[in-house]
């Protein structure tokens, strides 16, 4: 069945770091030594350097900072801070994706590819629509967007989404996000020296900056890419290094915004770029993605996934990448010495990832299609500048099935199982197999690789584990990428399925691992767990669908699983977050918000354990919901 195994995959990284030991090329694997052991206060959250008093650090002879504040407060407030990051990091994507929508013309650089979802939105919105052009339809979406980030009143219009029970609830608490920069600026004011040290209020202001994020930012971020991108539907693929190229010009795209990828990916299909790079002896352009650029445009245009997170040095060390050009986010800095060892050219485009070693060219949506066309035409004219020497061609790489949004979801259930043509799109059927036991429950594994851990051994192994035991799994980011690197997203994958599930994908068409896209779509799956909660008529926290994210390491991940926590939906963790120096802070994210919200953290760093917990979570809701 040819499923790639991790032991596999760390051959190849190690062949690759190997082939790159001769130029002195150095990676994540040698500066993970260098850190180890890594700093005990910074672990468990008991560093305060928020203000210069400081930094104090908790000890049991040392229970307080200079200040007064506690191990409660002090990890408290780094947990907030982090949520606050995370929610920025999305949210400010969001507003830039707005801001694309905004630039859109009938002519320009941008376009509206979905004017359905317009439509759509701007009716949520109450913006009116009739007899308007498109294009001004789409500008006032994009400026109600917009002010979703300042209003001075009110809280989200996405929360209106959510199922009537989650609405009251979250205003009940407290934790209704008013508008998203002001979460994020209380979360700072709060955790200014000086103001709140009660840990039990950190993690609530926690609860609302995250929902800030994925009911808020995130959700932004995804509905305007659709809109602008077109909503991603079911695409074959590749994905893993043996996607790149020896014979051609390599090109990946790394980040987050897809709007400079996208531009990218237009222009290596242009017909004069082809020829040039023939005339350079290549046998044509090969876009490449990493990370959730990757996942972007894979989704909506099939572009190949070199790799996640934990892979993007081992691009470079394969010495045939002509270019990567990056937006914002998960970018190591060490891409900037690590380019220079090869001939590769590494190009910054956001004014938000400024990095040395690169060239930055700033990328603006009026200029976007030039831009893109000249960073091609660069790209070319490095390929004959390759170094023999330094040449390493990977070869591994697995054939992957993406694209699976709500709406893709949805016309695949009904496609097969709905025979009434005028009913509208239900997730019923999903929830029949459910009921019936079929299908046990779901699973979404999302986010990133953690060196505390190997690189995708958590991702995949839960991954099998979950199939094994009849429960579809929906994934998002580098989780989704590990899978498409093992094989998982291929349909073929159904043959690691427990029966019940083995015969809903054969009859539905699907693989067992849905990709749902980037980090960002976590506000899709957010509002799938909504979907089946109100076609089935419950409240959330009773579906038997729970969160991992087995090897996550980003301010963006703490952010995330707030919002899913808020959702009320348990969120299982691989890593631990670095709160242990509060007993306090460990009982307020695993049981504390259980009371509140209906759900709350299950951290194991083991992830046998880990994923027995989750299927002992799934039938524990089964029993209780008496199927
Ligand atoms: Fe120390 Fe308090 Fe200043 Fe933090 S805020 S560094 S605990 S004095
Ligand atoms: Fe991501």
């Amino acid at each position: 069945n040819n499923f790639t195994t991790v032991e596999q995959m760390e051959a190849e990284t190690a062949r690759l770091r190997e082939c790159a030991a001769c130029s002195g090329a150095e990676t994540w694997e040698d500066r993970k030594k260098a850190q180890t052991p890594s700093c005990k206060f910074g672990e468990d959250g008991v560093c305060c350097r928020i203000c210069s008093m400081g930094p104090c650090r908790i000890t049991p002879k040392a229970p307080r900072g200079i200040c007064g504040a506690d191990a409660n407060a002090i990890a408290g407030r780094n947990y907030l801070r982090m949520i606050a990051g995370g929610t920025a990091a999305h949210s400010d994507h969001g507003r830039e994706i707005c801001h694309t929508l905004h630039s859109t013309k009938k002519d320009g650089h941008y376009q509206v590819k979905d004017e359905a979802k317009l439509l759509r939105l701007a009716k949520e919105w109450d913006i009116p629509t009739e007899g308007k052009d498109i294009y001004d339809i789409a500008h006032e979406v994009a400026l109600a967007g917009m002010m979703e980030y300042g209003k001075p009143f009110g809280t989200q219009r996405f929360l209106n989404r959510a199922t009537d029970e989650r609405q009251k609830l979250w205003n009940d608490l407290g934790i209704a996000p008013r508008a998203i920069d002001r979460e994020i600026a209380t979360a700072m004011h709060m955790t200014h020296m000086g103001n709140t040290a009660d840990a039990e209020a950190l993690v609530m202001q926690g609860l609302r900056t995250g929902m800030a994020d994925g009911w808020g930012g995130s959700m932004m971020g995804t509905e305007m890419t659709d809109i602008l991108f077109g909503t991603p539907m079911p695409k074959d693929t590749e994905g893993d290094l043996g996607v790149l190229e020896k014979d051609m010009v390599n090109i990946i795209v790394h980040g987050h915004d897809p709007a400079m990828s996208e531009m990218i990916v237009v222009a290596a299909e242009d017909k004069d770029l082809l020829d040039y790079a023939r005339s350079k002896g290549a046998k044509g352009i090969n876009i490449a993605g990493l990370c959730c650029t990757a996942n972007e445009v894979t989704m909506r245009h099939g572009v190949r996934m070199a790799g996640n997170f934990l892979q993007q040095e081992n691009a470079l060390l394969t010495g045939i990448v002509e270019m990567i050009t990056v937006d914002v986010q998960c970018i190591f800095p060490s891409l900037g010495p690590l380019s220079e060892c090869f001939h590769t050219k590494f190009i910054t485009t956001s004014p938000i990832a400024r990095i040395p070693g690169s060239t930055y060219v700033e990328f603006h949506p009026e200029t976007a299609r030039e831009q893109g066309r000249d960073l091609v035409r660069q790209a070319i004219d490095n390929f004959d500048k390759r170094d023999p020497a330094k040449i390493c061609v990977p070869t591994r790489k697995q054939p992957a099935r993406v694209g699976y949004s709500c709406e893709a979801i949805l016309k695949e259930l009904n496609g097969v199982t709905n025979s009434h043509v005028d009913e509208r799109d239900t997730y019923k059927p999903l929830i029949d197999c459910i009921k019936a036991g079929v299908i046990r429950g779901a699973v979404a594994i999302v986010g990133c690789n953690n060196p505390k851990v190997r690189p995708d051994h958590s991702h995949i192994e839960i991954m099998k584990k979950l199939l094994a035991n009849d429960i579809i799994v929906i994934t998002t980011g580098c989780a989704a990428q590990a899978a498409a690197k093992a094989g998982l997203l291929r349909k073929e994958a159904k043959d690691l399925c427990g029966a019940g599930m083995k015969r809903v994908c054969e009859l539905v068409g699907i693989p067992p691992i849905l990709h749902m896209g980037s980090c960002v779509d976590i506000s899709r799956m957010m509002l799938l767990a909504t979907d089946i909660a109100k076609d089935w008529g419950i409240d959330i926290p009773q579906v038997p669908v729970v969160g991992c994210a087995p090897e996550w390491m980003s301010e963006k991940a703490v952010a995330i699983a707030n919002y899913v926590v808020s959702t009320g939906i348990d969120t299982y963790l691989g890593i631990e977050p670095q709160v242990k120096g509060s007993v306090q802070m460990m009982e307020l994210i695993t049981e504390g918000t259980r009371k509140l919200t209906g759900a709350g953290y299950i951290i194991n760093t083991n992830p046998d354990t880990l994923v027995q917990a989750m299927i002992d979570g799934i039938e524990a809701k089964r029993a209780a919901l008496g199927i």
